[in-house]
């Protein structure tokens, strides 16, 4: 019988987290951690790229985030606006598209301007979808929706709030990933990961590197996904594509 090599995730989601723990045991400020995210975050989106990996979707900042000491907050938004102007064009010679997923009241208008310039500058690329969520949060996502839905006068169904939803222009996540040893989803994501496949890794964020990929990946491909079903019923399903092939 023929082997089907099993399916690597079309979408990954991830919570970059332990950026302050990783700086912390070098005795360094939390934003050389953020830094150092920074570059891993890049090795990531350079492996799912390799990987056939179609969309990354990860946490950068949360909307509770803001309640961090003000040296951090400025330091993470300072470092947001300097990879915009540093990183897109290399995202871009990659194949990547841009989205950022997020509040943007609340940001500088040169972040603003930022993010609106990355977004258009990379609209024709269609190698891997990276959505960052920037002032993001999962309650903020599906109150704005169904906000939206109401001005809107339509019914507030699940069909309706998932086309409103901030990720309507991608399928939901299949991974979710978690670094920094928290099994927690810290308000992300909370609408579109039902049923993504929970993967939490011990590794800070800044250390989560291709190989630790890989191992999320074979986690991934080790699972069965049910949707409500039984194991039988997918099986049966399975046979029935293979006498059909
Ligand atoms: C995640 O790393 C990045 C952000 C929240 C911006 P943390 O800064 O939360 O790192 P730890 O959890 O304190 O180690
Ligand atoms: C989640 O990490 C947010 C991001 C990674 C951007 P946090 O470090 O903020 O989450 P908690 O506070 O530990 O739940
Ligand atoms: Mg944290």
């Amino acid at each position: 019988m023929k082997q089907v090599a099993p399916a690597v995730p079309h979408h990954i989601a991830i919570v970059m987290d332990g950026n302050g723990r990783w700086a912390t045991r070098r005795f360094l400020p939390r934003v050389a951690g953020h830094k150092q995210g920074v570059e891993s975050l890049r090795r990531c989106v350079k492996a799912c790229a390799a990987r056939d990996v179609r969309v990354l979707t990860v946490f950068a900042f949360s909307s509770e985030n803001w309640n961090r000491p003000v040296e951090e907050v400025s330091g993470l938004m300072d470092l947001m606006v300097g990879a915009l102007g540093r990183e897109v064009p290399k995202l871009s010679q990659d194949g990547v598209r841009l989205h950022f997923i997020g509040e943007r009241g609340g940001l500088s208008d040169k972040m603003i301007a930022g993010l609106v310039q990355a977004e258009t500058a990379t609209a024709h690329n269609n190698r891997l979808v990276l959505n960052v969520c920037f002032n993001y949060g999962g309650r903020w996502d599906i109150a704005r929706a169904a906000a939206q839905l109401a001005a809107r006068g339509e019914p507030l169904t699940e069909a309706n709030l998932d086309a409103a939803m901030a990720l309507a222009h991608v399928p939901d996540p299949d991974l979710f990933i978690r670094t920094g040893g928290e099994q927690r989803l810290s308000n992300f994501l909370l609408w579109q990961s039902a049923y993504a496949e929970l993967y939490f890794s011990d590794k800070l964020w800044p250390e989560f590197d291709e190989a630790a990929l890989d191992d999320a990946i074979a986690a991934f491909q080790r699972r069965e996904r049910r949707y409500g079903q039984t194991s039988e019923q997918l099986g049966a399903a399975g046979s029935r594509d293979q006498q059909a092939a």
